[in-house]
C-alpha cells in the first residue's frame, strides 16, 4: 500500500516517538527507525521527509551516532532536531562546540518569519532548548533563520537542497508555536497532503500482520482493558479463527467485568474469534489465602496467572505468534526500568519469558494511549471499552488491604459499581485519571437500626493525572460524595464507613498496595 510516510531517525533523544506523533497529529503517517536505518531501506520506503531527533551526545564524542552523509544528497527534505540540527551543521562543513552557557528550558528565540519553516509563527516567540553544545558556525551554503542571545545558529536552512536544522525542541509542548512549525516542515517543505487517519493505521497494520502470521497459530492474553482489546481486535480483523483469546478470570475484576469482555469477544460478540474464558477465581483465591503482605500478593497473582495461561497455551498446542497490547508508554517504562522497583507491576508483558513462542506480535507498540483508543474506535469497539481507566493486572488483589476473601471482593466490587455509577450519573468523570473503590483492612464501630454494627470502612480515590507517574488528588463534589457514600453503607452489606482518600501521589501511591 502506497502512503505518504515520514520517517524519525532515532539518534537516542527523549521525545522520539514524540515527534512521530506530532507528525501523525498532521495525519501523515510516521514511524521511528534507528539512525544508522540503511540508504537502501529509506529508498524502499520512499518517505517525504525525515527528520533526525536529539539525543545525549556530542557529534565530536567517539561512540556518537553518526549518519552516512550520502542521506543529505538523497533529495529527500530532513530536519534536524537539537543533536540532530548538529550532525547535519557538523556532516556539511559548519562548526559545532560547546556553548559559552548551557541554554536549558524555555528561551525567547528570534527567528526570520520569511521563511517557509516559521510561516504564521511570531517572529519572537518561546522555544524549548535542551543542549550543551550548539552549532557555532552553519555551513557556508546554509542560512540562519533564527537565534538566541546565546545560540548564533538556533536555527538554519538550504532551502534548494531542503535541508531544514533547529536548535531547540518544537515537538514538546512548551515550545509554543512547535506544531506551527512542524506542520509547516511537513505540509510545505516536505509537500504532505495530510490524507493519513487512524483507519489507514488500522489497514496497513492489518497488512502487516497477515504477512507476518501466513497461517501460523496466534494466542492473545486479552485482559479486557485497552490495550489488548484493541490488540486482539486487530488481529481477529487480520487472521480470524487462526486467533484464540484467553481470558483469565482470576475473580478479581471488577463487577460485570468478566460477563462485559465475554459479551464483545465470546461467541455472541462481533469478532469471529476462538475465545476462552477460564474462570480461575478459585485457584487464585486459595493461593491467595492467608497472605497479606503486598508485594507477596502481587506476586502469587501474577505467578498464577502465568500458570492458568501456560496450562491453556499448552491444550491449544503449537501456538507460533503471541499478542501483546504493549504501547509506547510500557516500552519507555521498561526500557529505563533502572529506578527502585516501588511495586512489581503485573500484566501480559511478563508471558514470554515462560511459554514456548516463535514470535511476539506487538500491533500498538508505537502508538500513545490516546491513539490506541483512536484505532478502538475505527475497530468499532464499543464506547465503554475503549474509554476504560486503567485496571492493574493484579485487579482487586491490590484494592484491598490484608488477605483477599471472596466475601471482600464482593464488598469491593459492590462499592466500586456504586461509586463508579454516582460519579457517571453527576457527569463528573471528565478529568479524573482513575477513581475507584477500596476495601481497607479497618473495622470499625458504627450504628445502624438502633443495632451496633462492626464493619469494614470504604475508602474512595480518585486521582487527575496524565502520566501515572505522579497525581493530585481529586475533587469530587462533595454532594456526590455523600450520595455515594450513603448508597455504600446502604446498599453493601460489611461496610459502616465510607472515607475519602485526600493524598497525591508522591507521596501515597494511586493503588493502595
Ligand atoms: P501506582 O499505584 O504505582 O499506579 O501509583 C500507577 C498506575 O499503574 C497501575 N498499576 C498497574 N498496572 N499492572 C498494571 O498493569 C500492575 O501490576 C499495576 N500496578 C499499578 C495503576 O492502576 C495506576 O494506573
Amino acid at each position: 500500500m502506497s502512503q505518504e510516510m515520514v520517517i524519525v531517525l532515532d539518534f537516542g533523544g527523549q521525545y522520539n516517538q514524540l515527534i512521530a506523533r506530532r507528525v501523525r497529529e498532521c495525519n501523515v503517517y510516521c514511524e521511528v527507525h534507528p539512525y544508522n536505518l540503511s540508504l537502501d531501506k529509506i529508498k524502499e520506503m520512499n518517505p517525504k521527509g525525515i527528520i533526525f531527533t536529539g539525543g545525549p551526545n556530542s557529534v565530536y564524542a567517539p561512540e556518537s551516532p553518526i549518519c552516512s552523509k550520502e542521506i543529505f544528497e538523497m533529495g529527500i527534505p530532513i530536519l534536524g532536531i537539537c543533536y540532530g540540527s548538529q550532525l547535519m551543521a557538523y556532516l556539511l562543513g559548519g562548526k559545532v562546540a560547546t556553548a559559552p552557557v548551557s541554554e536549558y528550558g524555555k528561551t525567547e528565540v528570534t527567528i526570520d518569519t520569511t521563511r517557509e519553516m516559521f510561516k504564521n509563527v511570531n517572529q519572537k516567540t518561546i522555544c524549548w532548548m535542551s543542549h550543551t553544545d550548539y552549532i557555532a558556525e552553519a555551513p557556508a551554503d546554509f542560512t540562519v533563520t533564527a537565534i538566541t542571545p546565546v545560540c548564533p545558529v538556533a536555527a538554519m536552512e538550504n532551502k534548494e537542497r531542503k535541508l531544514y536544522a533547529v536548535q531547540f525542541h518544537p515537538e514538546v509542548m512548551h515550545t509554543v508555536e512547535g506544531m506551527k512549525m512542524l506542520q509547516n516542515f511537513v505540509m510545505d517543505v516536505c509537500g504532505c497532503s495530510g490524507d493519513w487517519k487512524m483507519d489507514s493505521f488500522v489497514e496497513k497494520t492489518i497488512e502487516e500482520i497477515r504477512e507476518k502470521v501466513g497461517k501460523g497459530k496466534v494466542l492473545c492474553a486479552l485482559s479486557g482493558g485497552v490495550d489488548s482489546s484493541v490488540a486482539a481486535v486487530l488481529l481477529a480483523k487480520a487472521v480470524g479463527k487462526q486467533l484464540t483469546c484467553v481470558f483469565v478470570d482470576h475473580g478479581l475484576l471488577r463487577k460485570n467485568e468478566g460477563d462485559e469482555v465475554e459479551a464483545v469477544f465470546g461467541p455472541e460478540g462481533p469478532y469471529d474469534l476462538n475465545f476462552i474464558r477460564v474462570n480461575a477465581q478459585e485457584r487464585f483465591y486459595s493461593k491467595l489465602a492467608g497472605v497479606t503482605e503486598p508485594e507477596a500478593k502481587r506476586k502469587i497473582i501474577g505467578e498464577e496467572f502465568i500458570r492458568v495461561f501456560e496450562d491453556e497455551a499448552k491444550k491449544i498446542g503449537a501456538v507460533d505468534f503471541l499478542v501483546q497490547g504493549t504501547i509506547y508508554p510500557d516500552v519507555i517504562e521498561s526500557g529505563l526500568g533502572k529506578s527502585a522497583t516501588i511495586k512489581s507491576h503485573h500484566n501480559v508483558g511478563g508471558l514470554p519469558d515462560c511459554v514456548d513462542f516463535k514470535e511476539i506480535v506487538e500491533p500498538l507498540r508505537l502508538l500513545f494511549k490516546d491513539e490506541v483508543r483512536k484505532a478502538g474506535r475505527e475497530l468499532g469497539i464499543p464506547e465503554y471499552l475503549v474509554n476504560r481507566q486503567p485496571f492493574p493486572g493484579p485487579g482487586l488483589g491490590i484494592r484491598i488491604i490484608g488477605e483477599v476473601t471472596a466475601e471482600k471482593v464482593r464488598i469491593v466490587q459492590e462499592a466500586d459499581y456504586i461509586y463508579r455509577e454516582e460519579i457517571a450519573n453527576a457527569g463528573v468523570d471528565t478529568g479524573l485519571g482513575q477513581y475507584f473503590a477500596a476495601l481497607t483492612n479497618m473495622r470499625s464501630v458504627g450504628v445502624m437500626g438502633d443495632e451496633r454494627t462492626y464493619d469494614y470502612a470504604v475508602a474512595l480515590r480518585a486521582v487527575c493525572t496524565s502520566d501515572f507517574m505522579t497525581a493530585d488528588c481529586a475533587q469530587i463534589p462533595w454532594e456526590v460524595l455523600s450520595k455515594v457514600a450513603n448508597r455504600i453503607v446502604n446498599e453493601v452489606k460489611g461496610v459502616n464507613r465510607v472515607l475519602y482518600d485526600c493524598t497525591s501521589k508522591p507521596p501515597a501511591t494511586i493503588e493502595f498496595e
